[in-house]
């Protein structure tokens, strides 16, 4: 069909991996249905869900040391070291774990604004409210200007060049986000980092990866970031979490902290121990998929990369179908009455998010109207905190946000461009 099709998942590949994920095609009531609302957080895996359970069952605390105590003090550990080393691919720094990313971006940028040498802070006009309003809210406490890059409405992103042309040697903290949440533009992070550090070597860079992380690898260090992090529950996990790598720098800045504990220590509290074998299960499940294309492969982190690469191939194939079509069914392109916003044309740039509008509904009607025919999608609307000042940025009046997963197939997509058609027709 395409070369974006060429690398995805067989039926037979496609029927084990949706076995492992609750809630596919049905919903907790056994409706029928399609899930399309993944990066408002994606479809569970079961080993995840279920090792969250068994282990949260049970009382003993991990800081304790009655044997069941040390058991689970072990599976925090192998979490902590499979967050740093396998999803992170870190040699130094810190990892903060913590309740939700926003609660990250909040007090990193706190932190940093209280450190960092500078008179101005440069951000993006698509960061998610969290990162956007703590950029906004230290620089206006530190006395520094706040230079926002704008959008570029053809490829649904902002360019490396708008980025960087707001950044100067008195740039304090670059806060950016490694893919949009509202229309799945990958940023050009290595290149803006590497950049960034050419103009001023001191720079602290924030990277919000929440969106980008189910869908491709991370790799701070590689990047240059200071700060990177993610959210498990946009990530086949489970919500309560949030998690971030620091750089050495970052993490031996001043922070809430038991003085009991080491400087670079970021936990606060009793640590959550079924939230870390959380993350083991997903680094297993994508491991795993990493394994049938590199039998050989032993690294954990080389199967991660090779799994998170066989997961990009699925989606930008399915990407492409919604785009352009299933041969008998056209694409979200091609349907009259249906405008795609943010279409980029490079699909490479771009992970499984798409924003559409419907010459005839609001995004509200179109989001009640998919419900119906039992597929839940998201409106971006301008009356919503979190998507106002991007879907202004895209001279959108709103769109309906379709963010399916590696876990569906081509017949969904079809099925989904047939029920497209209808709500066109309305
Ligand atoms: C890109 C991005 N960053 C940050 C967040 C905030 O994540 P959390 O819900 O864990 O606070 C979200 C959540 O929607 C997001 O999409």
């Amino acid at each position: 069909m395409s070369t974006y099709t060429d690398r995805m998942f067989t039926e037979e590949e496609l029927a084990e991996i949706r076995a492992q994920f609750y809630y596919v095609d049905e919903d907790y009531y056994g409706r029928k249905r399609l899930f399309f609302d993944n990066a408002g957080g994606s479809l569970r895996l079961k080993k995840a869900e279920e090792a969250f359970h068994r282990i949260d069952s049970m009382p003993d605390a991990s800081e304790h040391s009655n044997s069941l105590a040390l058991e689970l003090a072990a599976l925090e550990d192998r979490g902590r070291d499979d967050i740093k080393h396998v999803i992170f691919n870190a040699k130094s720094g810190t990892i903060y774990p913590t309740y939700t990313a926003s609660q990250i971006a909040m007090e990193m940028v706190r932190v940093i604004l209280e450190n960092a040498k500078g008179t101005n802070v440069v951000t993006t006009m698509l960061e998610h409210p969290s990162v956007f309003d703590a950029a906004r809210m230290y620089s206006e406490k530190h006395g520094m200007e706040l230079r926002v890059a704008g959008v570029n409405k053809e490829t649904g992103g902002v360019d490396a060049e708008t980025i960087l042309g707001l950044i100067d040697e008195n740039t304090a903290l670059l806060c950016c986000m490694a893919a949009s949440n509202i229309s799945g533009y990958i940023y050009e992070t290595e290149n803006i980092c590497k950049k960034a550090r050419e103009i001023n070597p001191d720079i602290y860079i924030y990277i919000d990866a929440v969106q980008h992380a189910p869908h491709g690898s991370l790799d701070p260090e590689k990047w240059g970031a200071d700060v990177t992090s993610f959210a498990p529950y946009k990530f086949f996990g489970v919500r309560g979490f949030g998690i971030a790598f620091l750089s050495d720098r970052v993490s031996a800045f001043a922070h809430h902290r038991l003085l009991g504990k080491a400087e670079d220590d970021w936990e606060i509290g009793s640590p959550a121990t079924a939230q870390f074998a959380v993350i083991t299960e997903i680094i297993n499940y994508v491991a795993d998929l990493g394994k049938k294309a590199f039998p050989e492969e032993t690294d954990r982190r080389k199967l991660f990369e090779a799994g998170m690469q066989r997961i990009a191939d699925h989606e930008r194939g399915l990407l492409w179908m919604m785009l352009e079509g299933t041969g008998d069914v056209p694409g979200l392109r091609h349907i009259p009455g249906v405008i795609v916003q943010m279409d980029g044309k490079d699909l490479m740039t771009r992970d499984l998010i798409l924003g559409v509008e419907f010459e005839h509904l609001t995004c509200q009607q179109a989001v009640a109207e998919y419900e119906k025919r039992g597929v839940i999608t998201f409106e971006r609307a301008l009356t919503s905190m979190y998507s106002k000042r991007m879907v202004e940025a895209f001279d959108s009046k709103g769109m309906v946000r379709l963010s399916p997963l590696h876990v569906n197939t081509p017949a969904e997509i079809r099925q989904f461009l047939q029920i497209t058609q209808e709500l066109a027709a309305l």
